[in-house]
C-alpha cells in the first residue's frame, strides 16, 4: 500500500466512497446529500493542508485522508484529520496506515498535538483505531449526533500529543 499526496485527477475515484460514506449518515457531521461540487471543496484540500490516498501497488484509490490545522492563529499548532476508507477495501490495514501518515506528517509540519473534533461514539472501529494509535477521550458532548439507527449518540473529542 502506499500513501501519497491527492491530485485533482483523484476526485473521480474518491467521490463515490465518500458520497456512500456520507450518505449513510452514521460517520459524519456533513449532510447525508452533500453535493459533489460541496464535497470536493471540503475534501480536497490545498497547502498548508494536504489531502493524501492510499493506493494499491496498482494504483487502485483504496482510501483517503484530509489534514489540517484545527484552529487559526493562536490554535494553529494543533492539527486535525478525516479519513474515508472505501468500504469494500476496509479492514485490511488502509485506516491504521493514513492515521500513522497523518501522525507524521503533523510531525513533520511541526504540529504540537492533534484533535479530532467529532469522533461518533458508536463508530467503535473508528474509535479503538484511534485509541491504539495514541488518541484519548478528552470529552464527549451528548448526544450531538442523531444516527440513523441509533437516534442520539455522543460525539467524542479525540486528542493525542505528538
Ligand atoms: C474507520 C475507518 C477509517 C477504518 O479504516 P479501515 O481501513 O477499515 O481500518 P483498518 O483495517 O486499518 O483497521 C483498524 C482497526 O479497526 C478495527 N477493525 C478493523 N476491522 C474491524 C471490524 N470488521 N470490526 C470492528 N473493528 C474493526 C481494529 O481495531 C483494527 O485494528 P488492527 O489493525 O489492530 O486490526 C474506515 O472504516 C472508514 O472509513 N469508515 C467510515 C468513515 C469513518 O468512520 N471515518 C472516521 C471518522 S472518525
Amino acid at each position: 500500500m502506499f500513501v501519497r499526496t491527492a491530485t485533482p485527477e483523484d476526485w473521480p475515484a474518491i467521490w463515490p466512497f465518500l458520497h456512500r460514506i456520507v450518505a449513510a449518515g452514521e460517520t459524519y457531521t456533513y449532510p447525508r446529500d452533500l453535493g459533489e461540487d460541496r464535497a470536493r471543496d471540503i475534501w480536497m484540500l490545498e497547502p498548508p493542508s494536504r489531502t493524501v490516498v492510499a493506493t494499491d501497488a496498482d494504483g487502485t484509490v483504496l482510501g483517503s485522508a484530509k489534514m489540517n490545522p484545527n484552529h487559526m492563529g493562536p490554535g494553529a499548532h494543533i492539527a486535525s484529520a478525516s479519513f474515508m476508507v472505501a468500504p469494500e477495501h476496509a479492514g485490511r490495514g488502509v485506516g491504521r496506515a493514513l492515521g500513522e501518515h497523518v501522525l507524521e506528517w503533523a510531525r513533520s509540519e511541526g504540529y504540537r498535538g492533534m484533535q479530532f473534533n467529532a469522533v461518533v461514539e458508536s463508530n467503535t472501529r473508528a474509535v479503538a483505531l484511534w485509541r491504539s494509535l495514541g488518541f484519548e477521550v478528552v470529552g464527549t458532548v451528548p448526544e450531538a449526533f442523531d444516527h440513523p439507527a441509533k437516534g442520539f449518540v455522543g460525539l467524542h473529542i479525540m486528542h493525542r500529543y505528538l
